[in-house]
């Protein structure tokens, strides 16, 4: 076994334009793992349309949306993000919380030296600070790593999302 990481000293910034080669990279390397652990949910994009994607992510930033970088030495290796979701509209049975959705990815090769948490608590601080009351976010059942990180930061299960795939009469 290996000596264990060091935490490397991490810069977190809103992201930019500038970064969108290295948010593609980043998100190129989170659907490598998905397509690993679950090749019939997830695909990965040509890095033409991950550019698009995270362009248009990136321009969105503002008060119902946040967008940020983790950088070491210089070089972005990893990404969060976080958005407001819609009200349920009038009539709703469900309590009528501000909510709002938290996705990241970091880097392969910087996986578990801590900064997913960092970029979490960073997020969860931007929440607070813009009146959200809960923070979500899905992680398929498969990402064992991902979800022991999440519920070691407090988040539980909030129903189930059933799947089941329908053939053509
Ligand atoms: C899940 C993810 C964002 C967590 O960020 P991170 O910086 O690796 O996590 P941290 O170092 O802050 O926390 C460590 C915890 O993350 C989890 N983890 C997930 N993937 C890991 C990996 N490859 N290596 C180490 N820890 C990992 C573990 O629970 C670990 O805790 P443990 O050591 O007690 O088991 C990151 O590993 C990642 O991008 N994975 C691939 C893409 C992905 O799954 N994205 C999340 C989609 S919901």
């Amino acid at each position: 076994m290996g000596e264990p990481r060091a935490m490397p000293d991490v810069e977190i910034w809103p992201a930019d334009v500038g970064d969108l080669d290295e948010l593609v990279e980043v998100y190129l390397s989170a659907a490598a793992h998905h397509v690993a652990i679950d090749p019939a949910v997830y695909e990965i994009p040509t890095a033409a349309d991950a550019a698009i994607r995270w362009q248009r992510r990136v321009e969105s930033r503002g008060p119902d949306v946040e967008c940020i970088v983790s950088v070491v030495d210089g070089r972005v290796v990893g990404s969060a993000s976080i958005e407001m979701i819609p009200s349920n509209g009038i009539g709703s049975m469900i309590h009528p919380l501000r909510i709002a959705e938290i996705g990241l990815g970091i880097l392969d090769g910087y996986r578990g030296l801590g900064i997913g948490q960092r970029l979490i608590a960073e997020l969860e601080g931007w929440a607070v600070d813009h009146g959200i009351e809960r923070v979500v976010l899905v992680v398929a059942d498969a990402n064992e790593g991902a979800l022991r990180l999440y519920r070691r930061l407090g988040y539980v299960a909030d129903g189930v999302v059933l799947r089941k795939e329908v053939a053509p009469r």
